[in-house]
């Protein structure tokens, strides 16, 4: 299962597959399903305010009774009942029932508010008072990242967006600009051409080498995900596809069958697979 570890521009590494709870809804449930996946093995819990479940993320991870420091936990700024960073920061916090975040993320430019470099000031006071270790962000742009670096005194150390072979050729400058500027991908919603686009053109050669390597379709584009350099951030209600999951941190595509991936990927029209999903 080596899902090796990233190391970010903060220092810190991160695990580079997360579950994540976005549509789990609260209760019980999300308790149990977060429960599953670490003790599946997932050291790695990607929640945001806007989940609203960030309480039942917490939970599961106290009675995981792994130490703190043997789980990574990312959370995201929303904006949401309106409030600002530096308030939002301590209900996560409470929420969570932890003392400090690995991974905090502005969830949307939109949520940079009154403008971007004013709300990375406050993102940066936060790693200054410690009660998170490393900040970043989430769907932001080229223009919008190119309008943070120009002020930043901390850089963001991730930009999680959304990556699956569809949108690849309109993500690849955000991807190349991040690289440049040693800022990790993290990669939403791979699955995609599973879960919406089931019948695609990226089916054919995702199913060519399930079949021919013997793996699920879901390690195919898992193994795509980490062959462009970007950590997973996925979810399965499902035990034995989140052990599949973590199995396919051993698949390593070849750059043939990548590039058969990315062109499937490109052939498509995919514009109504850009919806905002934050
Ligand atoms: N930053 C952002 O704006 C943002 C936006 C969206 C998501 N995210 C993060 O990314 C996480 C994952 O998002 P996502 O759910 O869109 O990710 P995803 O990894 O593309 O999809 C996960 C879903 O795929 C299904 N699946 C897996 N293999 C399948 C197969 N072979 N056939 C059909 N369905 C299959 C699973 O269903 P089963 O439960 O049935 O296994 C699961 O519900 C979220 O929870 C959240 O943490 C962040």
């Amino acid at each position: 299962m080596p899902w090796d570890p990233v190391k970010l521009n903060s220092g810190y590494e991160i695990p580079s597959i997360a579950f994540g709870t976005w549509k789990l809804g609260n209760g019980s449930g999300v308790v149990n399903q977060v429960d599953q996946a670490i003790s599946v093995g997932f050291s790695h819990v990607d929640t945001a305010q806007a989940y609203r479940n960030e309480t039942e993320a917490g939970v599961a991870i106290r009675e995981s009774g792994l130490a703190r420091s043997d789980i990574f936990v990312t959370t995201k700024y929303s904006g949401l009942d309106g409030l600002d960073i530096k308030t939002s920061i301590h209900n996560s916090l409470k929420n969570l029932g932890v003392t400090y975040i690995d991974l905090y993320l502005i969830h949307h430019p939109r949520l940079a508010v009154p403008d971007i470099p004013t709300a990375w000031k406050q993102m940066e006071q936060l790693k200054e008072q410690g009660l998170v270790k490393s900040i970043g962000v989430s769907n932001f742009g080229v223009n919008d990242l190119a309008t943070l670096l120009a002020s930043a005194k901390i850089p963001p150390a991730a930009n999680q967006i959304l990556l699956h072979p569809y949108v690849y050729a309109a993500q690849a400058p955000i991807i190349d600009y991040a690289k440049k500027h040693n800022i990790v991908i993290e990669a939403y919603s791979a699955l995609i051409p599973l879960t919406e686009r089931p019948g695609g053109p990226v089916d054919v050669p995702v199913n060519e080498i399930a079949k021919k390597r013997n793996l699920a379709a879901e390690q195919v584009l898992l193994a795509w995900v980490k062959a462009k350099g970007a950590v997973s951030v996925t979810t399965s209600s499902k035990k034995d596809r989140l052990q599949r999951y973590l199995d396919a941190g051993d698949v390593e595509l070849t750059d043939a069958e990548i590039t058969a991936i990315d062109a499937a990927g490109a052939s498509a029209q995919s514009h109504e697979l850009w919806r905002s999903r934050v």
